[in-house]
């Protein structure tokens, strides 16, 4: 419920993609919004207000006469009570409107009326993000161009629009975001930005030490807590390079990410990049051991002699990183079947690393939620248990206030 007692109102105007707008409404109601739908005279054309009623659970407003506001001023009533407006999709004509103040229907009268924060602090600012949506000539048009960049000086977010083929048929820039990219995009929006500026490097996922082509040593790491770790840091505003194992996970927006196999591969994609970050953090289960060679071929089964494999250790990647001259604020995780506290502990203290999160392998494998105790020089701190998205977040917010006090 990571929109939970928000309060938004979503603007459709007029284009293909507000089909996808129903979708995008469902998912804002999944994750805890509550949704008052706007549409223009142009969205009806494509989609009936009654799809978005019985999605939002509430009636659509599609008219600035509309006579069941009993003060007739829906227009502010409807942008006072609201945490934010998105418009989804925006036309280009919608975006012309705004970037010059026209206010001659009920969704533009809104965005116009809408708070914005005063000198003062006094007016709870109200904040517009629009996701763009139509044909590529029509984005490429230089007054499109001119509208967008007047809104973005205005404060106004843009989300997108994404590349790819469109409804006409043709291929290019303007196409709008996927419903579940855009509401990604608001959660990210609403996080505080204690990272902004930081540069935080994170593994994540198991490693795959190849035994011969088809087989080889790995855990049943999933890459989950990794990547919310990731996500939340991208969230709080840094620029993230996620360094991941073999994982079959969606790439947080606005991450880099690196694949990789072995812990060969990922020591080497980490020392490549950790001196230039302001924080390291090893979410992966890296493999301690790899076979001392991968064989060429595939290694046939033959009666009554089991291979022997022999092991060399691999470089422990955490370790190395701390001991750089000038270090990233290094944070470690460690998975546990027993004495969480003693074990985690101890790992911190031989990788000297400022802080450690420790997980029960129970809790922290696989699942889409954990329980996390984080352990420092001055004792432990437990995190309420939940989903990997919060504990992530709550550990970013830890890092950040290391980083302040370091
Ligand atoms: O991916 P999920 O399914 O969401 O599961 C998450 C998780 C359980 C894998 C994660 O929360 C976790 O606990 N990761 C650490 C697993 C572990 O116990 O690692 P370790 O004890 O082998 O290593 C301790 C620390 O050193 C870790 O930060 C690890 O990334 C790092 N390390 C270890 C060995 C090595 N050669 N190089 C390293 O950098």
């Amino acid at each position: 419920m990571e929109l939970k007692d928000k309060h938004i109102v979503l603007g459709v105007s007029g284009g293909i993609a507000a089909y996808k707008a129903a979708e995008l409404t469902r998912l804002l109601v999944k994750a805890g919004a509550a949704v008052q739908v706007v549409m223009t005279e142009g969205a009806t054309h494509f989609v009936t207000p009654v799809t978005f009623q019985a999605l939002s659970g509430r009636t659509v407003f599609t008219d600035q006469w509309d006579g069941r506001v009993a003060n007739n001023m829906a227009h502010i009533d409807l942008s006072r009570e609201a945490d934010l407006i998105l418009v989804a999709p925006a036309s280009a004509d919608f975006l012309a409107k705004v970037a010059h103040g026209l206010a001659d229907d009920l969704l533009t009268t809104l965005v116009l009326a809408r708070p914005r924060a005063g000198t003062d602090g006094a007016v709870q600012d109200c904040p517009l993000l629009v996701a763009p949506a139509m044909n590529r000539q029509m984005w490429e048009n230089p007054a499109t161009r001119r509208n967008a960049a007047t809104l973005a000086a205005d404060g106004v977010t843009l989300l997108g629009p994404g590349c790819g083929e469109q409804a006409c048929g043709e291929t290019g820039d303007g196409r709008m975001l996927e419903p579940e990219e855009i509401v990604e995009d608001l959660i990210a929006f609403l996080q505080p930005k204690a990272l902004a500026g930081k540069k935080v490097l994170i593994t994540a996922g198991p490693t795959f030490e190849a035994i011969d082509p088809v087989r080889g040593i790995t855990n049943l790491s999933s890459g989950r807590m990794g990547f919310a770790v990731a996500r939340a840091a991208r969230e709080a505003g840094a620029e993230v390079t996620l360094v991941s194992g073999p994982v079959s996970l969606p790439t947080p927006r606005g991450v880099t990410r690196i694949d990789v196999a072995g812990a060969l591969a990922m020591h080497a994609a980490v020392m490549a990049r950790a001196a230039a970050q302001d924080v390291f953090v090893g979410v992966a289960a890296v493999a301690d051991y790899r076979p001392k060679a991968a064989a060429e071929h595939k290694i046939k089964k033959v009666d009554g002699a089991p291979p022997a494999i022999e092991l060399v250790e691999n470089p422990d990647i955490l370790a190395e990183v701390a001991a750089l001259p000038k270090p990233p604020l290094c944070v470690g995780f460690a998975a546990e079947s027993r004495n969480l506290a003693e074990y985690a502990q101890q790992k911190r203290e031989r990788k000297k690393i400022p802080l450690i999160a420790g997980n029960l392998i129970q809790h922290g494998f696989g699942g889409e939620d954990n329980t996390l105790v984080l352990f420092d020089a001055r004792g432990q701190t437990p995190l309420p248990p939940g989903p990997k998205s919060e504990l992530a977040r709550a550990l970013i917010r830890h890092i950040a206030g290391l980083l302040e006090r370091r």
